[in-house]
């Protein structure tokens, strides 16, 4: 009821606005009256965020100590290294806030709304906002080796998966940590920077299920042209985009155990690809998005040099709370938003486009009354449209448990000894170095384990080398980004911390578990409830257990042999019943380090009409609702062997030139 009162104010206001509203001329020359209004707040994001943050300032990194005292820097004692160089992003002129209309508004500046934004401000013929919750990124979070520091801070949204009993034993509270990225950039700025598209099978099939224009050979042309490739050896490829904006390169650190791995892979069978390219079945060194050791957040490719676009606003620290929806036309027609304790209502002219993640954008759409029926009136939410949005739920876990330890020094990342000033200087000036590698992930390779289905080079298992274990940097950054239990910590990886140690990881591709989103409660700070439902089909557990019989084998190879490389054999305490490395003890060790790479998709999954669970359509509009899309790795249907940023931005791209052809733009 009070929904409906307040949507009828809300048109009302719309109507009189669009009569003398915002013309395209007087853009750049915006008076006043054309900015929104703010209201105060009943409760704040602010507030409720500086309640809930669950962190306190207490990060240990040597590596962040030591840029402290390097000079260069210029940081003094107290002044948080995170605020030290970020990026800002300016206000209109003649507004505190934003303008009452715009053609477009964005909701989340991540890895796809970044795009978005800047293709659909191109050539000034369409104006634009983008709201974005997070902050603009700094120097820090540039720095590829510091990734899994930023799960400790402001940089994420900290969400928790609910508990599942037999999953994630070995984490606090027995509960997965999901974090998200929440800055300019999203969770680009914020991720481990591996570039991966995907398999021509993946997106043939996704295709094949009603999904026009999203085959291989469509969206290929999308991924390239955003991409600055400077790969090495693949100059002439013709599968790589050299003129975009997103920087596409080697690492420049390169540990001696990455070309052990990929020796080991050869011994082993597999051939060496450019796993980008439609022939992708087999091993590599990573293609990262970096540009000379220095992340590239889809905030720095595609709005950097756009921020003085007369006709794109991007507002940060802007929380939006619901998107404005007329009940009776079905029509979406704005947002209500709080940034800095107040409250702004803003309309669209033409299309709102939600761009907020796998988990924001279904809580967003449930919140303004779009989504399964019965569940929202649960909430006393009024119900627009009814689709089955949150109840696809896909994701990708790993296992970083399985440790090797060497009889040689030096060949892994061992953070307290590799963080030094001359490092760092190092880094400063070169961008390579230890402090340029992606906190020790080098390699990846894809495999098809005995466990499969699937006809032909279809992997359903990718392999992640590195040079690290949980035991390298003492427990303070990984281990602390996974949330994992002190007890386990303690009693199997601190007694390697003075060995080197590295482990390899596996992503279980094309998990038969499926997960699912809901609500909490109406209060839209509050995180929807995340069931992730892992390992809940055995055959993904079957697999995962084949997938660390193959890790055993690679490392239990000459070129592995050469440094020593053994097993450790120290067994969790909670699988103590179970012999060490009997398929029972694995699993057992992968319900208890059950982590996510976070690759949640599918919650707003794209489907024609025919398909009940499609929330958007192959166009990316909303079902049902007049003016509004999702554009972001959530409409990714079905599981893909890639992880979700390239395919975000992607999306972005695409989701770009679907809009502008409906508008003639
Ligand atoms: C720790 C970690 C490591 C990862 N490593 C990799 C990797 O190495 N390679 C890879 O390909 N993928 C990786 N991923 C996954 C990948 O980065 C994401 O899948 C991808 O960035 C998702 O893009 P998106 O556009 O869908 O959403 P996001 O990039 O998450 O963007 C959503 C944006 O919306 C904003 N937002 C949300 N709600 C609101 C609201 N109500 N109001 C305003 N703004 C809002 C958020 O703050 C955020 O900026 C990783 C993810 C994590 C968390
Ligand atoms: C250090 O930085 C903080 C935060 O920017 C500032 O408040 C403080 O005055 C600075 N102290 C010195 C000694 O410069
Ligand atoms: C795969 O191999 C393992 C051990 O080599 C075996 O235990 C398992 O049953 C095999 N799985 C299938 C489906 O053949
Ligand atoms: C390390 O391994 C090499 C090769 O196996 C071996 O010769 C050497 O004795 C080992 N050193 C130690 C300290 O174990």
């Amino acid at each position: 009821m009070r929904v409906l009162v307040f949507t009828a104010l809300v048109c009302l206001m719309f109507n009189g606005s669009s009569s003398n509203g915002y013309k395209h001329e007087d853009f750049t020359t915006e008076s006043g009256e054309n900015c929104a209004v703010p209201r105060p707040c009943e409760e704040s994001s602010d507030d409720f965020f500086r309640r809930q943050r669950p962190f306190t300032d207490n990060i240990r990194s040597n590596v962040i100590d030591t840029m402290r005292r390097t000079p260069m820097y210029n940081l003094n004692k107290t002044q948080s290294i995170f605020d030290a160089f970020s990026d800002q992003y300016e206000l209109p002129k003649a507004c505190n806030g934003p303008l009452k209309v715009y053609d477009f508004i964005v909701v989340g500046a991540g890895s796809a709304g970044s795009v978005l934004a800047a293709r659909l401000s191109e050539g000034k013929r369409a104006s634009v906002l983008l709201l974005e919750a997070g902050q603009g990124e700094s120097i820090i979070s540039g720095v590829p080796i510091l990734a899994p520091v930023l799960q400790q801070t402001d940089y994420v949204w900290p969400y928790f998966m609910e508990h599942q009993p037999g999953v994630c034993l070995g984490m606090e509270n027995e509960r997965c940590f999901w974090p998200r990225g929440k800055a300019v950039g999203g969770t680009s700025v914020v991720n481990y920077m591996i570039y991966t598209r995907g398999m021509p099978i993946d997106w043939n099939r996704i295709a094949a299920k009603g999904n026009y224009g999203w085959s291989y050979e469509e969206v290929l042309p999308y991924y390239m042209k955003s991409e600055r490739a400077n790969l090495r050896g693949l100059k002439n490829s013709p599968w790589h985009g050299r003129d975009g904006e997103l920087n596409v390169e080697d690492v420049p650190f390169r540990s001696k155990l990455s070309k052990a791995f990929l020796d080991a892979a050869h011994l082993l069978g597999n051939r060496r690809v450019d796993y980008n390219s439609p022939d992708g079945f087999g091993f590599s060194f990573i293609q990262a998005t970096i540009n000379r050791g220095i992340r590239t957040s889809s905030a720095k490719a595609f709005l950097h040099n756009n921020k003085k676009r007369k006709n794109l606003h991007i507002l940060t620290k802007s929380y939006v709370t619901k998107i404005l929806i007329d009940p009776q036309t079905k029509t979406a027609y704005g947002v209500e938003f709080q940034r800095l304790g107040r409250k702004y209502t803003v309309f669209a002219e033409k299309e709102v486009i939600l761009s907020a993640g796998p988990i924001e954008s279904p809580h967003l759409l449930m919140l303004s009354g779009v989504g399964p029926a019965d569940h929202l009136r649960s909430f006393g939410i009024n119900v627009i449209q009814d689709l089955k949005v949150g109840e696809t739920l896909y994701d990708h876990i790993s296992f970083p448990g399985i440790t090797f330890l060497l009889n040689a020094t030096q060949l892994t990342l061992v953070e307290r000894k590799i963080a030094t000033i001359q490092n760092t200087l190092q880094y400063t000036q070169f961008g390579d170095g230890p402090m340029s590698s992606l906190a020790g992930v080098e390699t990846i390779g894809y495999i098809k384990t005995n466990e499969s289905e699937e006809l032909g080079d279809i992997p359903d298992i990718e392999l992640l080398g590195s040079c690290a274990s949980l035991a390298s940097d003492q427990g303070n950054v990984v281990a602390k980004g996974l949330h994992l239990s002190d007890w386990l910590y303690n009693q199997v990886y601190k007694p390697i911390e003075n060995i080197d140690s590295f482990t390899v990881l596996f992503m279980l591709l094309h998990p038969k578990s499926k997960g699912l989103l809901r609500l909490g409660s109406t209060n839209p700070f509050q995180q929807p409830k995340l069931y992730g439902n892992y390992l809940t089909h055995p055959k993904d557990v079957a697999t995962s257990v084949a997938a660390i019989r193959y890790i055993i084998r690679l490392i239990d190879t000459p070129p592995f042999k050469k440094y020593g490389a053994k097993l450790y054999k120290k067994k969790y305490p909670n699988c103590a019943q179970f012999e060490f490395d009997s398929d029972k003890y694995w699993e057992c060790a992968v319900r208890t380090i059950t982590s996510t790479l976070h690759h949640q998709i599918a919650t707003c999954k794209m489907g024609p009409g025919t398909d009940e669970y499609a929330v958007v359509d192959p166009e990316l509009r909303v079902h049902g609702i007049r003016n509004l899309r999702v554009a972001d790795s959530s409409i990714i249907p079905i599981t893909l062997a890639a992880h979700t940023n390239a395919p975000a931005i992607m999306i972005g791209e695409k989701a770009a030139d679907l809009i502008k052809n409906t508008w003639k733009l």
